[in-house]
């Protein structure tokens, strides 16, 4: 009897008392980078990304520097963007260079038959992409075209950019106006090769790839990081083949994956939807982690330095496009679930960065998981922005290894961990913790622990929102967006942290 009483106590205690969360961050023990690199992005060819979200015309009313417009490019900015993905994307692979370049009412044009049918007329080429860079300060990562382009060519565009002497394309550079190289170090053999760049099979692309990679040339100390056409999400048959026949030919090897709430054909609403569907989204989000745990596996076996890295130079959720839209165009709306997508994906890829050297959400400005929003002149910053805004500190800061412990998310019998985390220290020895709450309807408090520093003050940022649909619109652009953050508690143990519901918070820790 009285074991029976004992029991019906403990357990009284144990439904009475919050569950815990416990994170323990290992300050002394960092070894890898996060490379800046992982918080890049891609813009292509399609919609309204690079016609109306970056390029308006020298002439446009809406202010500009050199047709590329102001606003931006100051927004990108202040998220310190590092890289740039371009033109594709599956129109890389229809894309021909030399239709982009020399004076803007000769250039030919063509029908960008992947997005919407619609007439490019080429007026953003290869000297508006790379000012574009230079404005950003990030590095181009240009994608060549090999599904319906020729080594020539691509081996023709590497040249007309990057080399200094006299050469025909350096010379047709020139006479385009500029006279200095520009550098360029990330080039991308082709885009989707298994699919809209070329259906081919791994083994006829690894070929292919070879002869690209060899006439793909470093022209003075302009070195190329040549990044092959890599697998659709689980193809690990894809990664096997080409890092057995051409892991010595290349630097990086692309990695795609989409998070689809439903099927591909009905993907679901952006804005609407329910409990289920937001499990759902978040459960295939996080599926990230067993794609580039596997694909990091077979690497290992063909590249035990870790020289290649891993490259997922397209991610993002995906869903139908708002309501009215040209189905072409992939516009979509950005709500606080897709902060989530992005925080938890990002705290991913740092727990990787041994493999993982860089990533590009798809797309930029417009077009599928957009960080920026245009209409005519106005613009605004989508709550997955804001993600990549809390989430700078961790550039090029050294992973701190975590240990972490956490209640579980459920829904409808489904199960998954209540807390992401990913924590770094950066060049001035200041530590930062990047915490996401996926649990829509509990708080979560993370009492953390930090072994070898001794924290003095804690400051914090947090983004969250009423609903998990909220989003920000041309009327009310800051309905989602950063405020203060003053839950976390500093005691001599430790730290005790309360996420509200469905938020993403970031701790900076001084020692
Ligand atoms: O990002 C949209 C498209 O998705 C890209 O063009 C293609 O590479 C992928 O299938």
């Amino acid at each position: 009897m009285k074991k029976i009483i004992t029991s019906i106590a403990i357990c009284g205690l144990a439904l009475a008392l919050p569950a815990q969360n416990k994170l323990i961050i290992n300050a002394d023990q960092g070894k890898e980078t996060i490379s800046k690199h992982i918080y890049g992005h891609f813009s292509e060819h399609l919609g309204r990304c690079i016609y109306g979200g970056y390029w308006v015309g020298e002439d446009s009313p809406i202010p500009n520097t050199r047709g590329i417009r102001n606003d931006v490019v100051k927004a990108l900015k202040d998220i310190q963007i590092p890289n740039l993905r371009w033109p594709g994307g599956c129109f890389a692979d229809e894309y021909h260079w030399m239709d982009g370049i020399g004076p803007r009412n000769q250039r030919p044009k063509m029908v960008n038959t992947h997005w919407g049918g619609v007439t490019e007329d080429n007026s953003f080429g290869t000297h508006e992409f790379l000012d574009l860079c230079e404005q950003l300060a990030c590095e181009p990562y240009i994608c060549g075209n090999v599904g319906s382009g020729t080594v020539e060519e691509m081996s023709k565009w590497v040249e007309y950019i990057t080399f200094d002497g006299e050469s025909p394309m350096a010379n047709l550079r020139r006479s385009n106006g500029r006279e200095e190289p520009w550098k360029v170090k990330f080039w991308g053999v082709g885009n989707e090769n298994w699919g809209c760049g070329g259906n081919m099979t791994a083994a006829f692309y690894t070929d292919l790839y070879r002869r690209y990679a060899t006439y793909c040339r470093n022209y003075g100390d302009n070195r190329l990081y040549k990044i092959a056409g890599g697998p659709n999400a689980a193809d690990y048959n894809w990664t096997e083949t080409m890092m057995k026949n051409a892991a010595g030919q290349m630097q990086g090897l692309s990695l795609h994956y989409y998070t689809v709430p439903r099927t591909w054909g009905n993907k679901g609403s952006a804005t609407e939807f329910d409990e289920a569907e937001y499990f759902t989204t978040i459960e295939k989000a996080l599926s990230m982690d067993e794609l580039v745990t596997k694909h990091s596996v077979i690497m290992d076996r063909f590249d035990p330095q870790k020289r290649v890295g891993l490259i997922p130079d397209e991610w993002g959720a995906w869903y139908n496009v708002e309501p009215g839209t040209n189905p072409g165009f992939l516009y979509q709306q950005n709500t606080l679930r897709d902060a989530i997508v992005a925080g938890v994906t990002l705290n991913i890829f740092n727990a990787h960065c041994d493999r993982v050297k860089m990533s590009n959400i798809a797309q930029t400005v417009n077009v599928l998981q957009a960080v920026i929003l245009t209409e005519e002149e106005k613009m605004l910053l989508t709550p997955t922005y804001w993600v990549y805004w809390l989430y700078k500190v961790h550039h090029d800061a050294t992973l701190l290894p975590i240990s972490l412990t956490c209640n579980k998310y459920e829904q409808d019998r489904r199960r998954m961990d209540a807390v992401s985390a990913s924590a770094s220290k950066d060049a001035s020895g200041k530590i930062h913790v990047t915490l996401v709450n996926i649990d829509p309807n509990r708080e979560q408090t993370v009492e953390t622990y930090l072994r070898g520093a001794t924290v003095k003050k804690v400051t914090g940022k947090i983004l969250t929102s009423t609903k998990s649909s909220d989003h920000n619109t041309f009327d009310k652009p800051n309905t989602v967006s950063v405020k203060d953050f003053n839950d976390a508690k500093l005691s001599k143990e430790s730290l005790s942290v309360t996420l509200p519901a469905k938020s993403i918070v970031l701790l900076e820790m001084e020692q």
